[in-house]
């Protein structure tokens, strides 16, 4: 559903959660500065009785068309948000859009980042599709693992630290051709030792939670120490050599196909 975005339908969202005159209205003179014309109200959450992209601690994120251009996904800043603005943000994934990483940012405001919408799902929604998770799959998932951690890398070695890698499953969005998207960039830093290579690592590989549990039924780790003391070698120096030696322990699981169940052939 297509509504403008003057609509009295979407100011709850506008000024979430609770509907400021003062923010809205100037909120309003932002998104018309940013020639948002309308929010297409789509997307896999529910809020106040509405379909949009995303919803977390700090920002509502919708479906917007700007003049005459494809859609879009704006982030808004909630009322409520612990971060008083959204520059933050908007500055370190401009930094990481700089190696090709995160939705590049198209304008923002202090409350308003426009950004490329990722048409995909997070990486938790992904792996329970069960079209992805059959056994011929096993491949896929050993290069998305691979693309995650390539894509931290590179944020280590622009020495931009996430922040949150940890929660990986609200920070990585699988697209079309399982393109890898990390997204929100709200707790990033420059001025940290980055972390995302062993934070990422942690969590999809080692960490034992719902990811990496859904992960390892297709993956193999060769050596589980060994992966532990080469994530420390790495800590200690980023060199490309060591992060390779981090790839090379994580292979890909022989699946029988026949049995069509994920259990490694002996
Ligand atoms: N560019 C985008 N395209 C499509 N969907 C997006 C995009 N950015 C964010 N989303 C969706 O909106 C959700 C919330 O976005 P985001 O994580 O940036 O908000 P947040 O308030 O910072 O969340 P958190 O509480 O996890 O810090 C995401 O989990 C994702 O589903
Ligand atoms: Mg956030």
């Amino acid at each position: 559903m297509k509504v403008p975005i003057s609509s009295p339908t979407i100011a709850k969202l506008i000024s979430y959660p609770k509907l400021d005159q003062h923010e809205y209205n100037r909120r309003m003179s932002d998104l018309n500065k940013i020639g948002i014309k309308d929010a297409i109200l789509e997307g896999p959450t529910r809020l106040c009785e509405l379909n949009i992209l995303g919803k977390g601690h700090s920002g509502i994120v919708l479906k917007v068309n700007p003049y005459s251009e494809e859609s879009l996904a704006l982030k808004i800043r909630r009322v409520d948000s612990r971060r008083k603005d959204s520059l933050n943000e908007v500055n370190n994934q401009k930094l990481a859009n700089l190696v090709g990483i995160g939705p590049k940012i198209i304008d923002n405001t202090k409350d308003l980042i426009l950004m490329e919408l990722i048409r995909g799902k997070g990486i938790s929604d992904w792996l329970d599709d069960p079209s992805n998770l059959n056994p011929e799959n096993s491949k896929n998932i050993l290069n998305i693992v691979y693309e995650i951690l390539e894509q931290c890398y590179r944020l280590d070695v622009l020495n931009l630290d996430h922040g949150e890698l940890t929660r990986i499953d609200n920070h990585i969005m699988v697209s079309e051709y399982n393109h890898i998207h990390i997204i929100d960039f709200e707790s990033s830093s420059t001025k940290r030792k980055p972390s995302n290579v062993t934070s990422s690592s942690q969590a999809l590989l080692l960490s034992g939670g719902s990811i990496s549990k859904k992960i390892c039924r297709f993956i193999e780790i060769k050596d589980r120490n060994f992966l532990l003391n080469h994530l420390k070698q790495y800590k200690k120096s980023k060199s490309r050599q060591n992060f390779e030696d981090i790839l090379s322990l994580v292979t890909e699981k022989k699946i029988d196909i026949k049995k069509n169940s994920p259990t490694a052939i002996k």
